[in-house]
Parts: structure tokens; C-alpha cells; sequence
């Protein structure tokens, strides 16, 4: 397998290092505000959500605590996850009588998050709220609560910052572009 630079496929940078750094400083200061006082749990959702858990948990001023989970779809791949959600890896904290926000990095049609706030909410979080560094708005199937949220983007197949093309290049430090005519790149 090769795996091509990312400059071979990218049509263009959608977000700016810049930019990305500048809002997820804006929704860590909004989250300190809003949480003031609370004991707040972020979770992350892996592996997608890990840089923007990193940089807002920096931005984060009041006391909190971080776990992890990860899901997997059932049947067609990522790009299309039709509602069918399993949970492959679980808490490891009790949720229960805790604020909790689920940190995310994309919402796309949105089974996901609905699957997820679905399974939380059973173990009685005193709330329960969604961050989600990018909303595909237009594509949304489920009704989800985004409480905070970072960009709104086009119906556009992205990654870079945390989201993957095949599991590689999680690690740029902006949002970018697949060019819509290429096959994926580690093909
Ligand atoms: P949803 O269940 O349709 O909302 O899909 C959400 C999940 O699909 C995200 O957590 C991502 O893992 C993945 N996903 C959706 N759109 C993109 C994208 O443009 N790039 C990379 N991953 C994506
Ligand atoms: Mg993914």
C-alpha cells in the first residue's frame, strides 16, 4: 500500500490552523462560563474527537474530567453509518448525577450522536450536552441538540484536525478538502 502526500488529493483548505485555534479558545471560554461550578465531564468519542478534545481541554479554565468512548456502524462504512450504532469501547467513570458533554468532531447525518446521546442518557448524567467542532447541517437525518458548535460546513467530505481518510491524516493541523473526482488515497 502506498500512501499519497495529502497535497495529491486536497482540493482546499477549508479551515486554517488559525481559525480552528481561534474558535475552539472561543468555545473553551464559552464551556468555562456556562459550567461554572459544575462538575463537567467531557467525553470524547474516538478517535475523531482527540485533537479537538486536546485543544479545548486547554482552553478550558474551570476543573474537569475526560473519558473516552468508541462506536462503530453498523453495515456501510463511515460515510454512510444509517442509523445502526454499537458501542465498542465504554466509559470507564459513572455518569450518573454529572454534567456531562460529549465532544465530537463532525456531525453528519447525525446517527451517531443520536445513538450515543440515546445510550448515555439511560445511565441518568445530571445533563447531558453535544459539542461538535464541524456540523454538515444540510446532511442531517437525526434530530440532534448541538449545543456548541464550531463551524458549519458544506456537504463536503473533509479531513485533517483529528478526522481520518482510511485511518491517515488525523494529524494536520487544519480542515481540508478530499478533491470530489479522487478515489480515496491509500487505495
Ligand atoms: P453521522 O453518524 O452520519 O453523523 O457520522 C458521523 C461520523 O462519520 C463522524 O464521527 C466521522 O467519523 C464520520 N464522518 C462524517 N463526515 C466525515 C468527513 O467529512 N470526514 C471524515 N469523517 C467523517
Ligand atoms: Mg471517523
Amino acid at each position: 500500500m502506498t500512501i499519497q502526500d495529502y497535497r495529491d488529493f486536497m482540493a482546499e483548505v477549508l479551515i486554517e490552523p488559525d481559525r480552528l485555534q481561534t474558535r475552539v479558545k472561543e468555545l473553551g471560554a464559552e464551556i468555562s462560563r456556562d459550567y461554572q461550578g459544575h462538575d463537567l465531564l467531557l467525553i470524547c468519542i474516538l478517535r475523531g474527537g482527540v485533537m479537538f478534545l486536546t485543544d479545548l481541554m486547554r482552553a478550558i479554565t474551570i476543573p474537569h474530567a475526560v473519558d473516552f468512548m468508541a462506536v462503530a456502524s453498523y453495515g456501510a462504512g463511515a460515510r454512510d453509518s444509517q442509523g445502526q450504532v454499537r458501542i465498542t469501547l465504554d466509559l470507564t467513570t459513572s455518569i450518573e448525577g454529572r454534567d456531562v458533554l460529549l465532544v465530537e468532531d463532525i456531525i453528519d447525518s447525525g446517527h451517531t450522536i443520536a445513538s450515543v446521546l440515546d445510550f448515555l442518557s439511560t445511565r441518568r448524567p445530571r445533563t447531558l450536552r453535544v459539542c461538535a467542532l464541524l456540523d454538515k447541517a444540510e446532511r442531517r437525518l437525526a434530530v440532534v441538540p448541538v449545543h456548541y458548535r464550531g463551524f458549519t460546513i458544506p456537504d463536503k467530505f473533509v479531513f485533517g484536525y483529528g478526522l481520518d481518510l482510511d485511518e491517515y491524516y488525523r494529524n494536520l493541523p487544519f480542515i481540508g478538502v478530499v478533491q470530489p473526482d479522487k478515489v480515496l488515497p491509500t487505495s
